[in-house]
């Protein structure tokens, strides 16, 4: 969203039964990383259901700047790799829009190469985080040449990189419960590294996860389906969830568990969620999910589970403000450093909009109510799932619910508002 100029506002009201079958666009994750690794592997990448979002669209322009072309012929994306070690010093800066994970991934793929490389970003990217990718790449040889851990930033990479061993730090509740309690993050890399041809090891003991991968690898370049996402689809499952008679079924979304914890959580809040035709596609687990109007309880989702739902935490909150009871969702420290404060953005939100809603440390806590007023205008902050959870919201309230600036949506999402149509519910 670097040339954002003229916000457009979007409201939603209360709908009748949203009903239908429909897919959703691919995943981000594995979408960002087909093009990056597609980029380092030797011979052509030809990738299906490719995201075509806007943070995506940035990686695509980004390895095409490297000199690794990304293009997308009939409806397939191909990208010629230049094989590991071979990209190529950029002409220009390199803008990652409003992206986190490509920015972060790209760095990464910079740190093997002997270039030098400006990185930009929108008003959002700019604020986030950098240092906890950029402390272990200066470790393994990175220069960070303008030394600081924000966008824009300048770095020259190098083809001497040091091997080495990382233990993660442990800034948040979040990367703590993730270290310490075994629970898994998303494992898209080390899959699709073993699918170029990589050697990874990943062994779990003693409260850590060892994840090897051996140097100077040949990746290959391959056929790529990247399955419907997950935290796209959590939005439409939400509604169906919360709007009363609702019958809906998103199919081939990506049921990795390392990326379902919204699921889980949902079924604990009794909704009628089913996954359908468990299947494989392209290394990854994939299925059709049905989800029907159900009653929801308020439930506590431990810190635990917050890698396998990051994202879905603004939407899980807006539809709790309907449960019966108290939900409480702990461990939320890395909501603060995402697109926006997306603790104090969903929590504000909320209350705008007459929820009982609280942040207390990292936790956040919502009471349902039978009715929630709505009426209320919430700030995105250049939050795509802030702009699409409160649009959630909206479908059950009083009043209309209205976003500052629905544009941030086509960041991870373009479809959303047209799939929600198709399925019953209406914007103004
Ligand atoms: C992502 C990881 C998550 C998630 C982001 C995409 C990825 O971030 O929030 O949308 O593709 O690896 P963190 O791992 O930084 O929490």
């Amino acid at each position: 969203m670097s040339d954002v100029k003229q916000p457009i506002p979007l409201s939603t009201q209360r709908a009748g039964a949203l009903t239908g079958r429909v897919r959703v666009p691919g995943d981000k994750s594995i979408s960002h990383r087909a093009l990056m690794f597609g980029a380092l592997a030797t011979g052509r990448t030809r990738v299906r259901g490719l995201l075509e979002a806007e943070d995506v669209i940035n990686t695509a322009h980004a390895v095409t700047a490297l000199g690794a072309p990304a293009a997308k012929k009939g409806d397939v994306w191909e990208i010629t790799g230049r094989g590991t070690g071979g990209l190529s010093q950029p002409e220009g800066p390199l803008d990652f829009g409003n992206s986190g994970t490509g920015t972060r991934l790209m760095l990464g793929l910079i740190a093997g190469h002997p270039i030098e490389v400006s990185m930009i970003g929108d008003a959002s990217l700019s604020r986030r985080p950098m240092g906890r990718v950029l402390n272990p790449l200066r470790q393994m040889g990175l220069e960070v040449v303008d030394d600081k851990d924000k966008l824009p930033l300048t770095v020259r990479g190098t083809d001497q990189l040091l091997p080495m061993e990382y233990t993660l730090p442990v800034p948040s509740a979040q990367v703590k419960s993730a270290v310490l309690l075994k629970e898994a993050t998303r494992d898209h890399t080390e899959r699709m590294l073993r699918y170029f041809g990589a050697e990874v090891r990943s062994e779990a003991g003693a409260g850590v996860t060892r994840i090897t991968v051996k140097g100077d690898a040949e990746l290959e370049g391959r056929d790529v389906t990247v399955p419907g996402d997950p935290s796209s689809a959590a939005f439409l499952i939400a509604a169906a969830v919360v709007v009363p008679g609702s019958d809906v079924t998103v199919e081939g979304v990506l049921v990795n568990p390392t990326r379902t914890g919204f699921y889980t959580t949902l079924k604990e809040m009794g909704a009628d969620v089913t996954f359908l035709n468990p299947r494989e596609e392209g290394g990854e687990p994939i299925a059709d999910i049905r989800a029907r109007g159900s009653k929801l309880k308020g439930v506590t989702v431990p810190p635990e589970r917050a890698p396998s739902m990051i994202d879905e935490y603004p939407v899980l909150a807006a539809i709790a403000a309907s449960a019966d009871g108290v939900t409480r969702m702990e461990g939320l420290a890395e909501l603060k450093v995402k697109e926006s404060d997306r603790l104090a953005a969903t929590a504000t939100g909320l209350i705008a909009n007459g929820v009982d809603a609280r942040v207390e440390g990292d936790a956040l806590i919502v009471r349902g109510s039978a009715t929630v007023k709505g009426g209320g205008t919430v700030a995105t902050h250049l939050d795509h799932r802030i702009a699409m959870a409160f649009l959630t919201l909206g479908l059950i309230s009083d009043a209309p619910v209205t976003v500052d600036d629905a544009r941030v949506i086509a960041t991870s999402f373009p479809e959303f508002r047209g799939l929600m149509e198709r399925l019953g519910a209406r914007y103004a």
